[in-house]
């Protein structure tokens, strides 16, 4: 069989975040987490099969536009999808993927979530199968990488805890027009992966402490969102990603994911609250903070982040509707 698809599929940022694995195989998550899929911050791959007897190759687009051999480590974590999709479809087919990201890869910005969600769809879409969005998500997270199973779908998404399901939208992107500015600090891939970082979350002794937080902190995040009460919103996604960062920095040996601006940001982002500007921030495995605002917030919220010395550049995002295939391919 031969099959070509492309799909562009979007980051999301957590606003109550996953962080320690039940089952790290299988990709099972201790708490139930809820984020916004993002729009602008996307991977687009293409997928093309080739015959059973063909080796999976795997090409990075250069920001020239070039495609290029992609990484030894890289290759491998899309071939190790490729594998399990194989399985799945019941197919021997190999595969050629191109693939490449709008935003940087590998430091905090959920790169993966994007990319595996990209990937498992234009897979799926190559083969000429057709899957449910649940499904979809399920495919996703067996990636490895937990967060593709919301990034799967769009608007503000759920993805339950301690079970082998899948993420569920809780209300479509036009329900509420967040945007999410991202303070760039540090583009580099960071040290410990989010992998490594749900291995030793386990390991810190507030680990237990904050899963005991967590469903009322959940339902507020969702009522907020429902009621579309920013009010009620900004407080519990600061909680939230300071308890990450507190598990992480305490875990054995402990994750410094901070740098020195990332407090300088935080400390930004609460003054312009206490001033009337609805923003807060949250931030994933990574150095770099997300300032969620709303729409009448974001050119001050934008402004005050450029102002900051150690911000090297902002991008602004906004909640997006999920993947959408295109015409476009990069092979
Ligand atoms: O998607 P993973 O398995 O790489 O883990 C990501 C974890 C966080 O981004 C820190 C939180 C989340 O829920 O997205």
């Amino acid at each position: 069989m031969t099959g070509k698809a492309t799909v562009v599929a979007p980051s999301n940022i957590a606003l109550i975040k996953y962080w320690g694995t039940l089952d790290i195989d299988k990709m099972l998550p201790y708490n139930t987490s809820l984020s916004m899929t993002l729009s602008c911050c996307t991977t687009t791959t293409t997928v093309e099969v080739l015959d059973e007897s063909d080796l999976d190759q795997v090409l990075v687009r250069t920001e020239a536009g070039e495609l290029e051999v992609a990484g030894d480590r890289f290759a491998s974590g899309v071939s190790a999808q490729l594998d399990r999709l194989r399985r799945w479809a019941g197919s021997g087919s190999g595969f050629r993927v191109g693939t490449m990201n709008s935003f940087p890869m590998g430091a905090g910005l959920a790169s993966s979530a994007s990319g595996f969600a990209a990937l498992t769809l234009a897979v799926v879409a190559a083969l000429g199968r057709e899957v449910s969005q649940a499904e979809a998500s399920i495919l996703a997270r067996y990636s490895g990488s937990g967060s593709a199973a919301r990034s799967v779908m769009g608007g503000y998404v759920e993805w339950p805890g301690r079970e082998d399901g899948s993420a569920t939208e809780l209300v479509r992107a036009e329900h509420w027009d967040l945007r999410d500015v991202v303070a760039i600090l540090d583009e580099r891939v960071k040290e410990v992966s989010s992998r490594e970082g749900h291995r030793r979350a386990l390991t810190s002794p507030y680990f237990e402490h904050r899963l005991r937080l967590l469903p009322e902190r959940l339902n507020r995040v969702r009522q907020a969102i429902l009621d579309r009460d920013f009010g009620a919103l900004a407080p519990v996604v600061e909680e939230e990603a300071l308890d990450l960062h507190l598990i992480a920095m305490s875990s054995r040996p402990p994750i410094f994911y901070w740098q020195p601006g990332t407090l300088r940001v935080l400390e930004l982002i609460r003054g312009m609250r206490a001033d009337g500007v609805e923003v807060c921030a949250t931030m994933d495995a990574g150095a770099n903070v997300h300032a969620i605002c709303t729409a009448d917030a974001e050119e001050a919220v934008v402004g005050a982040l450029e102002s900051v010395p150690e911000v090297q550049s902002v991008i602004l995002d906004r909640v997006g509707e999920g993947p959408e295939s295109s015409d476009e391919h990069l092979l």
